[in-house]
């Protein structure tokens, strides 16, 4: 049985500034309706790693036509994890989130325990519930697990004392934007320092049933006409991805040689964590094109691009960490004649299968 079988709750960011972010997320996703609520008043019995304490803070709620809801939370005073995260990444995804009834959250919190990773930080949210913190940062790479028991009743709306809508407070040219979402977040790309033994965890805890692996590097048939801020550059990575149909998809990637984004400006600078979100789809160059100058014009760079297989697919990963909270943003366009499966046997490439759990399936 994996750690946690439960659908995702909410995508936690720890951000400086919660009115500066939430426009981020409006301008270019369309999440317009903020409810933010002050931490402080609704917190009891805290205890950060060990330790009884309080902490404030804001936390703002939205959630994305698409379906996906992030929390922003801003810490303020008093030691929590956030506040740690905080001082380690300035902003970030700090934690994914899940709900679940008493029996499940206390069988993950004991198979989260199993495979070392403690709980951090635990505390009861008036009108919530009760929140665990699991510190799987070293298990998974640089990110929490958050576990929400909820009250009776089971859904979880924090109760927020102010509502902020950005509807109408920034402007796009003519036929332009929000970020087109067809699927909603495709994957998370964490950026990790040993992919395999990553992928290992990632199957233990969420069961991933397969793992498709590839080495990319600068060749024709692998990654073409790779970029890095803008200039051309010859370098390579791992990356293990989950099932295209996964409900919970991850892309574990290990930077090797060369510059890239991956590297110089996340992995050596906040260490392992969830590096981007993918979720844009593009509908041909002409359609990215025509994103890139918005795109530009609202002050988000491409950090990293390439083409891949001879053409058939482009990506683009914007340098939105100022506007969305410490986290880049991939695009991705597939020629639509392409059968995904093809790209199997071509260059190096591997998959690796689910007999981690001493036979059992996942
Ligand atoms: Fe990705």
């Amino acid at each position: 049985m994996p750690a946690i079988s439960a659908p995702l709750h909410h995508v936690g960011l720890v951000v400086r500034d919660i009115e500066t972010i939430a426009r981020g997320y409006a301008e270019l996703f369309d999440i317009n309706i903020w409810h933010i609520a002050h931490t402080e008043p609704l917190l009891t019995r805290a205890v950060v790693r060990g330790e009884r304490t309080t902490f404030g803070g804001r936390v703002a709620v939205g959630t994305a036509p698409w379906g996906s809801t992030f929390w922003l939370i801003e810490p303020a005073e008093g030691r929590s994890t956030y506040k740690d995260f905080q001082a380690t990444n300035g902003q970030g995804i700090h934690h994914l989130a899940f709900t679940m009834d008493d029996a499940a959250a206390d069988g993950a919190i004991a198979a989260l325990a199993s495979l070392n990773a403690p709980v951090a930080q635990e505390y009861d949210l008036d009108g919530v519930g009760s929140v665990v913190e699991v510190d799987t940062r070293s298990l998974l790479g640089g990110f929490y697990i958050q576990i929400i028991r909820p009250l009776a009743g089971g859904t979880v709306t924090l109760p927020a004392d102010e509502e902020l809508d950005l509807a109408g407070t920034y402007a796009r040219p003519a036929g332009v934007g929000p970020l087109p979402v067809p699927n909603g977040i495709q994957h998370f790309g964490v950026v990790v320092r040993d992919m395999v033994a990553r992928t290992e965890s990632y199957t233990r805890v969420f069961g991933v049933p397969e793992w498709s692996v590839q080495n990319w590097r600068t060749e024709e048939g692998s990654l073409e006409n790779p970029t890095f801020d803008g200039r051309p550059v010859e370098h390579e990575y791992f990356a293990a991805t989950t099932p295209f149909d996964s409900a919970l998809g991850f892309e574990i990637v290990q930077p090797t040689l060369g510059p890239s984004d991956y590297k110089e400006n996340f992995l050596n600078v906040v260490g392992e964590g969830i590096h981007h979100l993918n979720l844009v789809g593009l509908a041909g160059h002409e359609h990215w094109l025509t994103l890139r100058s918005w795109l530009t014009a609202t002050g988000v760079d491409v950090c990293m691009s390439g083409t891949l297989g001879g053409g058939i697919a482009e990506f683009y990963y914007l340098d939105t960490r100022k506007r969305l909270g410490g986290l880049a943003v991939e695009c991705f366009g597939l020629d639509p004649s392409v059968d995904l499966t093809t790209m199997e046997g071509k260059g190096p490439y591997y998959r690796i299968g689910s007999a981690v759990f001493d036979g059992q399936e996942a």
